[in-house]
């Protein structure tokens, strides 16, 4: 130790070893009683009133970022959503997440799996809403299960007009199944209402 310690060497000896009264550094003791005072107003904070635990902030920002926009389930609401690319950013990673396994990241299909989504050929859609009824129901007996546990009101309209966007550019995948389908019924439709 060094000699310049100015610290009184205590009364006690213990078989020869004395110590001395070396207090703690200032910065220790402001530490110590700081958070000794500061758990009084924590503890109200986050465990008596209602504040945000980081776990709550985060489940907090995940709900927030949940889509509601009430959309409606009909036609038009998907065929005017299929040209909305900010919109079906919305839904774009959740297509990655719960559909690419079996219809390719980019919607092309996978042989024994699931179709190409970017063909004109379906097999069970005739119009837009057959798109989001599938995706509602599933195609029962089929590997295309439900889709309602994993996507809210909102998203079963953006998702189908997710998938209704991918065969605005047909792209080569898995060979055409089911029937060609050149137009969807609800274009014509909007092009007669304008
Ligand atoms: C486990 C594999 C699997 C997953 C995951 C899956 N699908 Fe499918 N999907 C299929 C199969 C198989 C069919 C064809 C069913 C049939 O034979 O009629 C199908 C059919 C479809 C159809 C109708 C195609 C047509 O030609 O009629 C759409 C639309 C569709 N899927 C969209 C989706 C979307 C969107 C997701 C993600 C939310 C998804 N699928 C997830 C396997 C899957």
């Amino acid at each position: 130790m060094s000699k310049d310690v100015d610290d009184p060497l205590l009364d006690h000896n213990y078989d020869g070893i004395q110590e001395y009264d070396n207090p703690l550094p200032g910065w220790w003791k402001l530490l110590f009683w700081a958070s000794i005072v500061l758990c009084v107003p924590y503890t109200i904070y986050y465990h008596v009133m209602d504040g945000h635990s980081i776990l709550d902030r985060f489940e907090l920002d995940m709900k927030a970022n949940v889509v509601s926009l009430n959309l409606t389930a009909d036609g038009a609401t998907i065929l005017a959503l299929r040209n909305d690319p900010e919109k079906l950013e919305l839904v774009k990673g959740k297509f990655q997440t719960l559909c690419a396994a079996c219809h390719r990241p980019d919607g092309t299909g996978m042989p024994a799996l699931g179709p190409n989504l970017t063909d004109k050929y379906w097999k069970n859609v005739k119009s837009l809403t057959d798109i989001h009824r599938v995706l509602t129901n599933g195609v029962p007996g089929t590997a295309m299960v439900a889709q309602v546990s994993n996507l809210n009101k909102d998203e079963l309209v953006l998702m189908s007009a997710y998938v209704a966007s991918l065969s605005l550019n047909p792209k080569a995948g898995k060979e055409p199944e089911g029937e060609e389908v050149p137009a969807w019924p609800e274009e014509a439709q909007s092009k007669g209402s304008e």
